[in-house]
């Protein structure tokens, strides 16, 4: 029998989630607040179907069944016969912690309950339930259906028969995992990378390089796929600068402290590809 997963949320991630989700076999519930947001969630997954289909990545065949495996809905008690649920909704951690208090009464006992969060403390998300244990990190990167990396993060009272089961769900969808022991603030990734965007806004800024030079010093030099001012640029100036902050509040280590380059860049509305504007023109 095909396992249940949960998707709450149909941004972005979410939908990417789902998506790779239903492609692997599972039964997937989607949801989220409005039937707009739904309808844009699905929308994305069949047309992103539609160009593995057209590459002859994937069949006409599957992709229609794996479509077919998704349901949406606006009703969190969808939740109730998930084996999985995967929380993917705005990274605000009392948006997060209210949906966690809910799936807490409304999910299985032995689900396992995710949080796709990039940076929140998983601790300060399972304490809104009364089974922290089964809560966990399972931090996909953008787009996930290209994306192989899963980042499983152990909240300070996840247990070792969760962390296995976020493995083994991840590993099923096709993604290779990393685990973090300690949920940091930035959990390993957005640590780096913001510790390498930090330090490539401020030899920006004092002039030491162009933004162009810096880039390509990371990608010739390091082997690295993209510059981190074009990261910052694609991911967005103000996400990063959110992120990173967050981990200087929380760790006191000046090495996160933003430069005052991408507060003003943000305070301009040059935060990257999204606005045309950002260490770069789009
Ligand atoms: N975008 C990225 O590159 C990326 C990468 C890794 C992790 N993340 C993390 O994934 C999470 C989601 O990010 P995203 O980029 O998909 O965001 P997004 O803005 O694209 O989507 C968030 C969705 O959540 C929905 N939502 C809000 N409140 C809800 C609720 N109570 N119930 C159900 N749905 C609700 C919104 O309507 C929206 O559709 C965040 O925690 C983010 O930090 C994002």
């Amino acid at each position: 029998m095909a396992k249940k997963l949960a998707v709450i949320g149909a941004g972005l991630m979410g939908s990417g989630i789902a998506q790779v989700s239903a492609q692997a076999g599972w039964d997937v519930v989607l949801r989220d607040v409005t039937d707009e947001a739904l309808a844009r969630g699905k929308g994305g997954i069949a047309s992103s179907f539609e160009k593995f289909v057209a590459k002859g990545k994937l069949a006409a065949a599957a992709a229609e069944e794996a479509l077919g495996r998704i349901t949406t809905t606006t009703d969190l008690d969808a939740v109730a016969d998930a084996d999985i649920v995967v929380e993917a909704v705005f990274e605000k951690i009392e948006v997060k912690r209210e949906i966690f208090q809910a799936l807490d009464k409304l999910a299985k006992d032995d689900a396992v309950l995710a949080s796709n969060t990039s940076a929140i403390p998983i601790t300060k998300i399972a304490a809104a339930t009364s089974r922290p244990e089964r809560v966990v990190g399972t931090h996909f990167f953008s787009p996930v259906p290209m994306m192989q990396l899963c980042e499983l993060v152990r909240g300070y009272k996840t247990s070792d028969e969760t962390l296995a089961t976020a493995r083994e769900f991840a590993e099923s969808v096709g993604k290779t995992c990393v685990v973090v022991n300690r949920d940091v603030a930035g959990f390993v990734t957005t640590r780096l990378i913001s510790a390498l965007v930090v330090e490539a806004a401020k030899l920006y800024e004092s002039g030491v390089a162009s933004a162009e030079d810096i880039d390509v010093a990371c990608k010739l030099g390091f082997g690295h796929a993209m510059g981190p001012l074009a990261t910052a640029d694609l991911t967005g100036v103000d996400i990063l600068l959110h992120a990173t902050e967050n981990i200087y509040t929380e760790s006191q280590d000046e090495k996160f402290a933003p430069p005052e380059i991408m507060r003003r860049m943000v305070d301009a509305g040059d935060i990257g590809r999204k606005s045309g504007q950002g260490f770069y023109a789009h």
